[in-house]
């Protein structure tokens, strides 16, 4: 009977050690799926590979909290795994006031003089951090973003310039963001540039943007805002100063007259269709801003918030079916003739 029971405690040994050795293994491979990787469209890039000054902050302030939680989490289960022990040595064999003397002792230190400091410390970078994170100087350059569901609308009001989806911003500069939700809440979140902010109807937050270095950074809508939330991406395109500025006057600009015939017929399809009753092109139909605003969506790397690359196919369908390709969206179903889509997406097309 001894033996079998050794036996089975053998097994167990051995079972629990393959299990912990799996452990480790699965842990260090997810461990090792944080390192940050290039950025995909669906990958926003990690908070712990900051690119700008902000981000920093807050990547050092995680950075911090980590340390200082592992450190007390060893020292935790060290001094847990010295009391057992000795708690089984000296069963029965301390003197009982001695031991209540050292017990008042522990919790003094453990329980309330070291949280306080540990608490303490992270408390005051907390606070230098949120301050830094939310109350930014003035810059030249203010930019302001308003939350829709479920795209960006980004004004440069000192330049007249309107689009969506897709921040431009100098590299090496810090720049204002204005912040406003046009519906519900949203939050806007590009992780390598900035902690997660709000947008809220009816009133405006205000952070600062600096990418250090030049390169698209890839964001997403953080605040559940309804059915297509999780296809609401957001761009920051940092560039150098120059080819910031030459962006800056190409978006100012009215939209070019079509010099090809078919986009010229385009250009009849879009007034005469639904389309110039929510989209704007600049010098064509103006004022409508229910759908993004369409002066330069040539220019525009994607289509529906980072859904889709902006290519004629992709725009095809989406012209033709947005209720398929993202439910609920405010686009509606457009019943045009072959011909007539075909000369819209010409149009569509001579819009950069
Ligand atoms: Cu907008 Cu979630």
């Amino acid at each position: 009977m001894k033996l079998l029971t050794r036996s089975v405690w053998f097994r167990l040994r051995r079972w629990r050690a393959a299990h912990l050795v799996l452990l480790v293994a699965l842990l260090s491979v997810v461990i090792t799926g944080c390192a940050s990787t290039t950025p995909t469209r669906d990958d926003a890039g990690s908070a712990l590979d900051p690119q700008g000054p902000v981000a920093a902050d807050a990547a050092n302030l995680w950075w911090l909290m980590f340390a200082l939680g592992a450190v007390i989490f060893v020292l935790v289960v060290g001094i847990m795994l010295v009391a057992v022990l000795r708690r089984v040595r000296d069963q029965g064999a301390g003197d009982p006031d001695a031991e209540e003397r050292s017990g008042v002792r522990w919790i003094t230190v453990g329980g309330i003089i070291l949280p306080l400091v540990v608490l303490g410390v992270v408390l005051a970078y907390t606070l230098r951090v949120t301050e830094a994170l939310t109350n930014p100087e003035p810059t030249d350059l203010t930019i302001e973003v308003y939350g829709r569901r479920w795209w960006w609308e980004i004004h440069y009001p000192d330049n007249g310039v309107i689009t969506a989806n897709e921040i431009h911003i100098p590299v090496g500069v810090p720049v204002q963001l204005h912040l406003q939700s046009a519906d519900v809440i949203h939050s806007f979140w590009v992780p390598q540039l900035h902690g997660k902010i709000d947008l809220n109807p009816y009133q405006r937050n205000t952070i600062q943007l600096q990418a250090d270095e030049a390169g698209t950074y890839h964001g997403q809508c953080a605040e559940f805002c309804g059915r297509q939330h999780a296809n609401m991406r957001i761009f920051v395109v940092a560039q150098p100063a120059d080819v910031f500025e030459a962006w800056l006057a190409a978006q100012g600009e009215n939209a070019e007259e079509p010099e090809d015939e078919l986009a010229q017929q385009g250009q009849q399809v879009f007034i005469e269709s639904e389309c110039a009753y929510c989209h704007s092109i600049r010098g064509v139909s103006e004022g409508n801003n229910l759908g993004p605003d369409l002066t330069h969506l040539a220019s525009r790397e994607t289509i529906a918030a980072g859904m889709f690359d902006n290519n004629r196919g992709n725009l095809a369908g989406w012209i033709i079916d947005a209720q398929q390709l993202k439910p609920g969206s405010l686009m509606p179903t457009q019943n045009l003739t072959g011909e007539e889509l075909q000369a819209l997406l010409a149009y569509l097309d001579s819009l950069d």
